[in-house]
């Protein structure tokens, strides 16, 4: 089904985009549209507000993305968990501190527009946001798609497309929140020998030792890293891929215990179980897009078990 239609209740989201047993959209605790995504080998949920996945869990598994028990589920305010979209600007706006960080994507109503379910049982949503949806204005035209596909494995892709006559520039980030079991006891494989930019020490540059482990507060930009990293946690017995195309530049973040207590959407001890992966073009990697074209950033996210041979 492909149509475009906005600001739909939900018996309308059901009518049109509703697949019996695959897609349904119900209103959530707090009032928003959210679509229940039940694949053969995995579920998921995704709100239209944020265009954000907020759970998704492969058939006979744990759930794999992280959700806070504080997050807020109201319309203006960013989810605390799942996948945030953060667009068209990552982190602080570059040149005015007034405006919000990670930018509008992920606090804005997003247009469904598509739903399909594929011959091996996967369920594609397709979400769209664009120029006239954000308040306050964005001066450049633009088709921001999410296509997100459920099945034994989680992908998302984000498309920008440059409506405008003149070169468009973004940063961005879809940025993977993972439960794990204790944040001290997993580590992150796929970024040794790579350069990062620490955001806890003025941006050092600092070349990474070894596999990524977590003993305290940790804000990373890993820079020109396009390759798969690998979660791997062994007190739940997996390890989470997470794999990428159009994105150049890899963020890591556990805020420990003193930014956890500073943030109100975020418990005081939430920190042990969660651990960001983020699939961003951040900084030096801003992509910039001619007038007419697209660049598509894309996640997929899938679970293995821990096998013996494996390093850890
Ligand atoms: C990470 C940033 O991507 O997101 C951190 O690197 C930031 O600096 C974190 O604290 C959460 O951001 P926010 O705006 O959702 O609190």
């Amino acid at each position: 089904m492909e149509e475009s239609v906005s600001a739909l209740t939900i018996d309308q989201l059901n009518e049109t985009f509703g697949v019996e047993g695959r897609v349904s959209f119900k209103s959530s605790d707090g009032g928003l549209p959210v679509a229940d995504i039940t694949a053969s080998e995995g579920q998921a949920t995704i709100y239209p507000h944020g265009g954000h996945v907020a759970t998704f869990q492969p058939t006979g598994e744990d759930p794999v993305l992280w959700m806070s028990g504080k997050s807020h589920f109201e319309s203006g305010k960013p989810i605390r968990g799942g996948i945030p979209v953060c667009w068209p600007w990552f982190g602080p706006h570059p040149t005015d501190s007034e405006k919000p960080a990670h930018g509008f994507a992920r606090t804005s109503e997003w247009t469904v527009v598509g739903s399909d379910v594929t011959s091996d049982g996967e369920v594609v949503l397709r979400l769209e946001l664009r120029q006239e949806d954000v308040n306050p204005a964005w001066s450049f035209p633009f088709s921001l798609i999410l296509e997100v596909t459920v099945g034994r494995s989680l992908s998302g892709a984000l498309t920008t497309r440059n409506l405008g006559d003149a070169p468009m520039s973004i940063t961005e980030a879809l940025h993977s929140y993972f439960t794990v079991s204790d944040v001290s006891n997993v580590e992150v494989q796929g970024l040794e020998n790579t350069i990062y930019e620490d955001a806890l020490d003025d941006d050092a540059r600092r070349t990474q030792q070894g596999p990524i482990r977590f003993a305290a507060e940790t804000d990373r930009v890993y820079v020109d890293t396009e390759g798969e990293c690998r979660i791997v946690d062994p007190g739940l017995n997996r390890v989470i891929r997470v794999s990428k195309q159009g994105s150049r530049s890899t963020v890591v973040w556990n805020p420990w215990t003193d930014k956890s207590i500073r943030m109100p959407d975020f418990g005081d001890d939430e920190f042990h179980g969660m651990l960001c992966v983020e699939t961003a073009n951040a900084r030096g990697d801003a992509v910039t897009i001619q007038p007419g074209q697209s660049h598509r950033a894309r996640v997929t996210i899938r679970v293995e078990g821990i096998r013996r041979d494996s390093p850890r």
